[in-house]
């Protein structure tokens, strides 16, 4: 299946993301944590990423594109991918939809993650990443690890995102109302939306996600 995962900051792309790829079997694939590996790597992507990031705004289409261009190659896109915080914006959405007809393949769904402002704060504020894979996400309330600070999964260490700064957030949050959320418009007329409750328990949104996929 190809999926593409969309939700304000702090919704749960990134836990779903990973738990759902994982039980279809394709990639998931995020521009947050390709971003973030090379800010951690220091590469150049990094070091222009890392500037928009820290300000809560959208790195350039141009680099975000192109980068999505060469993994949905590298992963084969006909053979299957979950898109986590790619498209954000009506241009990036253009640009996949024609990058996908270049190679005769289409979309099977599109869901959208929705959860309320007071939900996004209290995610965000609690959250805790792993240095070692940022695909391994806690909540010190919700999820914690069974040692603090320390990842369940890898024993690496755990820390909170630069850009999970409360001023930060707040315009994180702008950018989605602003920027990413006409693509839900983009996405609805050509029939591929479904909208999904993502507050209450993990395994309950993924019940979720999966029912709106057709494959529970
Ligand atoms: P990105 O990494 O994509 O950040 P985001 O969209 O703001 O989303 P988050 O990672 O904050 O949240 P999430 O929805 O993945 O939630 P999570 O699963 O962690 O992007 C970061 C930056 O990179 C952008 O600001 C931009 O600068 C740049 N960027 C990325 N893509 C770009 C693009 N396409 N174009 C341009 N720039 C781009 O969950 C959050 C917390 O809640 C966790 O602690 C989790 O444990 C907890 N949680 C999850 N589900 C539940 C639940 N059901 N109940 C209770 N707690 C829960
Ligand atoms: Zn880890």
């Amino acid at each position: 299946m190809r999926i593409v995962l969309v939700g304000p900051p702090g919704a749960g792309k990134g836990t779903q993301a990973k738990v759902v790829a994982e039980r279809l079997g394709i990639p998931a694939i995020s521009t947050g944590d390709i971003f973030r590996a090379n800010v951690a790597a220091g590469t150049e992507l990094g070091v222009e990423a890392k500037k928009y990031m820290d300000q809560g705004l959208l790195v350039p289409d141009e680099v975000t594109i192109g980068l999505i261009r060469d993994r949905l190659t590298e992963a084969d896109a006909s053979a299957g991918f979950l898109l986590d915080g790619f498209p954000r914006n009506v241009a990036q959405a253009e640009a996949l939809e024609t990058m996908l007809t270049g190679i005769e393949v289409k979309l099977d769904r599109v869901v959208e993650l929705k959860v309320d402002n007071d939900e996004v704060v209290r995610r965000i504020a609690g959250r805790r990443l792993c240095r070692n894979d940022s695909g391994h996400i806690f909540h010190v309330d919700s999820k914690p690890p069974a040692v603090a600070g320390v990842c369940d999964v890898c024993g690496g260490e755990l820390y909170q995102r630069d850009d999970d700064r409360e001023s930060t957030v707040r315009e994180r949050l702008r950018v989605y109302q602003d920027e990413t959320a006409p693509i839900v418009g983009f996405y609805a007329e050509r029939g591929l939306l479904a909208s999904v409750e993502a507050t209450g328990a993990l395994d309950a949104v993924t019940a979720r996600i999966l029912t709106a996929l057709e494959v529970n």
